[in-house]
């Protein structure tokens, strides 16, 4: 069989990017997948506009170079929504990114009111103001924006206690702020989110719809790549912080990863192997 896999690589600031990639993984297209993770600038939702537009085109230019897939996914709300246009502008193959899904939240609301969860950054930003304009202008949005449920996530993945500190807070904020109560869709504006989905679920006052983006972007792709139905291959994972991924790696082995690199950044972002073997 002729091996028409296209080769795509998926990137977070951490484990978020693995919601995306396990839609990619679930969608029926051959794609061969590569992720990398700038946890070394974990979490990008604490950094400025003008940090995060630096800093995502040098490191993904180089990975690019080094691994040459034939598109990128730019698989973080934070990074989509402040610097796509630089990391077009610096790549010369296809970049998907990721929208807050606020117009499928919109047709899906019953009751007019959508929860909106992102990062401090994201729920901020013009880009999700103008798609709140454009796709729910006669709804209400309901935003809250937290740091802390990234690191919860960060924290399931390794297989750490979650606690219940930041889903609390995320839940106040949104069902307990005027007009709370009547949220009956909330979209998830960060990749990390989806990988809390049970936990927010559990701690809910009401059924919802929790929204993200994953099967879009898994269809986005596939269409412009043009791809063939077939299996899906799992390659390799780099982090820009190689001795905090190593309490991570479970997540990806978990999905098919089995060779992982350290990105070295003092060499300009040049990817170097890591194995168990330096775990300490
Ligand atoms: N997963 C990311 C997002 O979708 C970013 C989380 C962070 O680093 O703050 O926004």
């Amino acid at each position: 069989m002729v091996n028409d896999a296209k080769r795509v690589l998926v990137f977070d600031s951490g484990v978020g990017g693995l919601s995306v990639f396990d839609a990619i993984a679930a969608a029926p297209h051959a794609f061969e997948l590569d992720y990398v993770a700038d946890n070394a600038w974990l979490p990008y939702g604490l950094k400025t506009d003008e940090q995060l537009r630096a800093r995502v085109p040098a490191l993904l230019s180089r990975v690019v170079e080094q691994w040459a897939p034939e598109a990128v996914v730019v698989a973080c709300n934070t990074a989509s929504t402040i610097a796509l246009e630089p990391v077009r502008a610096a790549l010369k193959i296809p970049v998907v990114g990721v929208v807050p899904p606020i117009k499928p939240a919109a047709a899906m609301t019953q009751t007019g009111v959508i929860g909106l969860l992102a990062t401090p950054a994201t729920v901020q930003r013009a880009y999700t103001s103008d798609l709140i304009s454009q796709f729910a202008a006669d709804k209400t949005v309901i935003r809250f924006g937290s740091a802390g449920l990234v690191q919860a996530a960060e924290r399931k993945l390794r297989g750490e206690d979650l606690g219940t500190a930041e889903i609390t807070e995320a839940i106040r904020g949104l069902f307990s702020a005027p007009g709370g109560e009547n949220i009956d869709v909330v979209a998830l504006a960060c990749t990390h989110f989806p990988l809390l989905v049970e936990e927010l679920t559990a701690a809910a006052p009401r059924a919802c719809l929790w929204m993200d983006s994953g099967a879009a972007i898994a269809r986005r792709l596939a269409s412009v790549l043009v791809a063939q139905e077939g299996p899906t291959r799992v390659h390799r994972a780099a982090f820009t912080n190689g001795h905090a991924a190593h309490t991570s790696l479970r997540a990806f082995e978990a999905r098919g990863f089995g060779d992982f690199s350290h990105i070295d950044e003092a060499r300009d972002f040049r990817a170097e192997a890591l194995t168990r073997a330096t775990a300490v």
